[in-house]
This record gives C-alpha cells, sequence and structure tokens, in this order.
C-alpha cells in the first residue's frame, strides 16, 4: 500500500518541487492550495494519487476543519507538511502586511500543525513537517516574519517534547532554508540561493530519515552558526 502526505501550500516553489518527488516515489497525495484557480492548476500537475482541497492558511479554523476532513478522506496519513508561508520586506512597515504574515505563518501554522498532532495521536503514528527558514534565527529586515518562523521552530520543538512523552511513533520535523530560488527569496544580497529541485530533494532525504533538524541547503549551518554569535553592534551593521 502507497505511503500518504499530505503538503499544504503546494501550487508553487519548494512544495510543488517535493510534491513531485512524492508522486515519483509512489506516494498517494493530498494537497492545499488557496484559491480555486491555483486547485484547478495543481490537480492539472497531479491527475492521479492525489486530492486537492482549497485552504487559506490565514483564516485558521476555518483551514483547520479543511485539514480534518482531508485528512478523513485519505483514511490514514504518514506525513503532513506544512510548506506554506509568507512575509514582507517593507520599509513602511505597514501593519496590515505584518498582521498578513502573523495570521498565516504563526496562526495558520499551529492549527494544522496542532490538527496534526491530534491526528497522529489518534492514529497512533505519524510524521509532521513544516518549513520555517534561518530568518527565524534573529530578528531582522521583515519583523513579523523573522518573528514568525522562530515561532514556527520552537513550536515544533514543543510538539516534539510532548510526541515523545506520548511513547508513540511520533516524529517531527524541522526545516530550516537559506535562500532558494522562488517569489519567497526577497531583499538585496542573496547568496547561495539554491533551485527549488535541490531544495526540495534535500528535504526529501531528511524527511526519509526522520530527521529532527534540516538546514536547506546544508551548508547554511555555517551561517546560523554565525547568526546565534554575532554580538548585536556587527549583526545590525551586516545585516
Ligand atoms: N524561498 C526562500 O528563500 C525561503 C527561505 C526560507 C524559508 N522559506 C519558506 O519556505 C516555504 C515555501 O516557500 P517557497 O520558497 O516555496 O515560496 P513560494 O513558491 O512563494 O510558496 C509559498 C506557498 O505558500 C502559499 N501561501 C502563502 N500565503 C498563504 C496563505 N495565506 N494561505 C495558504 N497558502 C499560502 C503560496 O500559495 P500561492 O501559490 O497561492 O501564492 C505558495 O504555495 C515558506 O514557508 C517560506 O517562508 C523560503
Amino acid at each position: 500500500m502507497s505511503r500518504k502526505a499530505i503538503i499544504v501550500g503546494a501550487t508553487s516553489g519548494i512544495a510543488l518541487c517535493l510534491a513531485r518527488l512524492y508522486i515519483q516515489n509512489g506516494w498517494s497525495l493530498g494537497l492545499t492550495g488557496r484559491n480555486t484557480e491555483r486547485c484547478k492548476w495543481l490537480e492539472g500537475q497531479f491527475p492521479s494519487s492525489t486530492v486537492t482541497i482549497e485552504m487559506e492558511l490565514a483564516d485558521a479554523d476555518i483551514a483547520r476543519g479543511q485539514f480534518d476532513k482531508l485528512a478523513g478522506r485519505m483514511e490514514g496519513v504518514d506525513l503532513v507538511v506544512i510548506a506554506a508561508g509568507t512575509g514582507h520586506i517593507d520599509p513602511e512597515l505597514p501593519w496590515e502586511k505584518e498582521l498578513e504574515t502573523i495570521a498565516t505563518n504563526v496562526d495558520g501554522f499551529a492549527a494544522i500543525a496542532h490538527a496534526s498532532i491530534k491526528l497522529f495521536e489518534r492514529q497512533g503514528y505519524g510524521h509532521l513537517a513544516a518549513i520555517s527558514s534561518i530568518a527565524g534565527i534573529r530578528g531582522g529586515g521583515a519583523p513579523a516574519y523573522n518573528a514568525s518562523k522562530a515561532f514556527v521552530s520552537n513550536y515544533l520543538q514543543g510538539l516534539r517534547h510532548h510526541a515523545y512523552r506520548s511513547g508513540k511513533p511520533i516524529f517531527v520535523t524541522d526545516i530550516q532554508p537559506g535562500f532558494v530560488d522562488t517569489p519567497m527569496a526577497k531583499g538585496d544580497n542573496l547568496f547561495w540561493v539554491a533551485i527549488p529541485e535541490k531544495a526540495a530533494m534535500q528535504i526529501y532525504r531528511a524527511l526519509e530519515r526522520r530527521k529532527r533538524h534540516c538546514y536547506v541547503t546544508r551548508r547554511w549551518w555555517l551561517i546560523a552558526w554565525a547568526l546565534k554569535l554575532l554580538p548585536e553592534p556587527l549583526y545590525l551593521r551586516l545585516s
């Protein structure tokens, strides 16, 4: 029997490449896109072995209900990958954009992550993974985005702690990418920009090994290490 995964926010970038890899490897997928048009397009990409539903993550309660329905239709889910995310770099720092980022990356993310763990507890097994970011290591030029990704990593760690205490085979993976060549790679002075296919392959391998954490691409551990150590005045000058 094929393994089953739900990928949240599969309409573009890293998640779309990841969905292709899972299909190539014989998985059945439940995919979400945020509107009818995007979902139709997604269905065209994967005519078989997939169920596609609409999910706007910024409406956390509605998104959670849609997730539960999708999981019910799939009758057993081995893996949930939460890839959807948003963020803005705007020197004016408009509150609407900050709020949209928090609603999507914090409220929406947490609703689906929590629903996934509850599903896995009922099933007795499962694997939750989500894409946070290197940006979550420190505050930066997109305050809500960086803070939201810190929340993602920290919440995942808490859920891993919770799952460990359950004694059931439930795994949690935090994926921290550096720059990947998608619409989400914003700002100037980008470096070490990976193509999304490479990022997806590294994520796929890390998830097959049920790793707790992975940097994508792998050499971003070096930047992560530097970000953790740089004194604030030097960090402000360099970032
Ligand atoms: N690219 C990078 O350099 C980079 C670095 C670190 C972390 N990340 C993270 O990687 C993840 C995937 O991003 P990506 O690089 O693959 O960029 P992407 O191609 O722009 O993908 C972002 C995905 O999130 C979906 N999305 C955004 N807001 C949403 C909302 N409110 N409700 C539901 N879906 C929503 C988008 O849907 P639509 O297709 O409808 O827009 C799209 O499918 C994100 O969480 C991002 O923060 C990216």
